[in-house]
């Protein structure tokens, strides 16, 4: 019998040394190469706290015992197949979304862009078979971001993620957040000579857009206009589902029911899945009209079961709110305390933004600082410094990085 071969482990280049990897990011001059809890570790031996979990991703926490456990039972049973099959892993994970849910079914991809592209041409089918309508339009808002494929990045309502790639996708119209009359005018300039508009889609809370919780009154009467007149409400949950905003999905805070919600991020913890999730009215996708190769394969599938059984398995919603309600007071606080720099805080459950004045240091310099400082946290626009954990960060960790936040601000003052 063949005995294993030995465990590799790559051959980590230094920093000094040039980079293969394109230059699309800008990035810290810093390599995490192990993490634990909230902690992770530099390749120089230094511990940070993380108060980026991956941006919203590592839901548990890094190096979970029981995902890593379930995720090597999956990978000694089997990792992939193909969407030519049923999928034990994805039908459970699905139910595990549509019981949760106002969703009856579930599409799987693997990231937050491509489940809004699937929910592009979700609406757009919906506008030729429901309202039929020959070009439809999707309405979005100003300040959104929904990703970077050409036609999620269209939905984005921030020309600075257009410019050099134009021409965008036709079909798409912007309005300011959470503003009803402008919405209002925009759905009747769109309709004036008949039915246009598809779908509306936009996040519960903006988080890149710098962290905007939508407003329960203009959800509540923008789902009346949609109902009135067979206009699809898209909401992207990417960033805020999954437990992040103290319940499983950001509308539930908004107290209104999305025809189809689009996640991805948390649910995997850490491994790559997205998911678009409709409403059987909303349920238009036949046999060869959308699909994924990897799409909700059995190990990312389990990954997402894990994740959302270990949700309800600890209570971390409730845990959620408390640790949002600890850390909203400690920001508070230390708004009061430096009155001349800070404008206040902002956000729902671990999803949390601290807000710089004009004339303070900017976001990305705070960061900056803040790494300094060995804690981690990342930027959502110029003048909001997003805190976003893992949902397992305990008070002893909101205390201490609050602290570090504080003395980096102070150093920059
Ligand atoms: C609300 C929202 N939608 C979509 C995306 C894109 O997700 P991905 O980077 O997985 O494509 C993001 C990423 O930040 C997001 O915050």
């Amino acid at each position: 019998m063949l005995s294993a071969p030995p465990l590799q482990s790559p051959v980590l280049p230094t920093l000094e040394s040039a980079s293969a990897v394109m230059d699309t990011y800008a990035r810290f001059p810093l390599s995490l190469v192990r993490g634990k809890g909230v902690w992770v570790w530099d390749s120089e031996g230094r511990r940070y706290l993380d108060g980026v979990a991956g941006i919203a991703v590592c839901t548990l926490g890094h190096s979970d015992p029981v995902l890593r456990r379930n995720l090597c039972h999956q990978l000694g049973t089997l990792q992939h197949v193909s969407n030519l099959y049923r999928i034990p892993e994805q039908e459970a994970l699905a139910r595990a979304i549509t019981s949760r849910s106002c969703a009856d079914r579930v599409f799987f991809c693997n990231s937050g862009a491509e489940a809004n592209e699937a929910a592009i041409k979700l609406a757009r089918k919906h506008g030729h078979l429901v309202r039929g309508i020959e070009r439809p339009l999707i309405l979005t808002a100003e300040a959104s971001f929904h990703g970077r494929t050409l036609a999620a990045v269209t939905a984005t309502g921030q020309p600075r993620y257009h410019a050099g790639f134009e021409p965008m996708v036709e079909g798409f119209r912007y309005f300011p957040y959470n503003d009803i009359a402008a919405f209002e005018a925009l759905l009747a300039e769109c309709e004036a000579e008949g039915p246009r508009v598809a779908a509306v889609l936009l996040e519960p809370l903006q988080g890149e857009g710098g962290v905007n919780p939508g407003d329960p009154a203009f959800f509540r009467r923008l789902r009346q206009l949609c109902d009135e007149r067979q206009i699809l409400l898209i909401l992207d949950e990417v960033q805020v589902g999954v437990g992040r905003s103290g319940h499983w999905w950001g509308h539930q805070r908004l107290g209104i029911e999305p025809d189809a919600f689009t996640l991805a991020k948390g649910l995997g913890g850490g491994i790559p899945i997205g998911a678009l999730a409709v409403k059987a009215s909303a349920d238009h996708l036949r046999p060869g009209e959308h699909a994924s190769t990897f799409g909700g394969n059995p190990f990312a599938c389990r990954a997402g079961l894990t994740v959302i059984q270990e949700i309800e398995r600890r209570q971390l919603l409730d845990h959620v709110n408390a640790m949002a309600e600890l850390l909203q007071g400690l920001l508070a606080s230390m708004v009061e305390r430096h009155p001349q720099l800070l404008e206040g805080c902002r956000g729902w459950g671990l999803l949390q933004g601290l807000v710089l004045r004009e004339g303070a240091p900017s976001a990305p310099e705070l960061v900056k600082v803040a790494l300094e400082e060995k804690l981690l946290l990342v930027p959502a626009g110029a003048r909001v410094v997003r805190f976003v954990p893992p949902l397992v960060i305990r008070p002893k960790h909101l205390r201490k990085a609050v602290k570090r936040l504080e003395r980096a601000l102070e150093r920059l003052a």
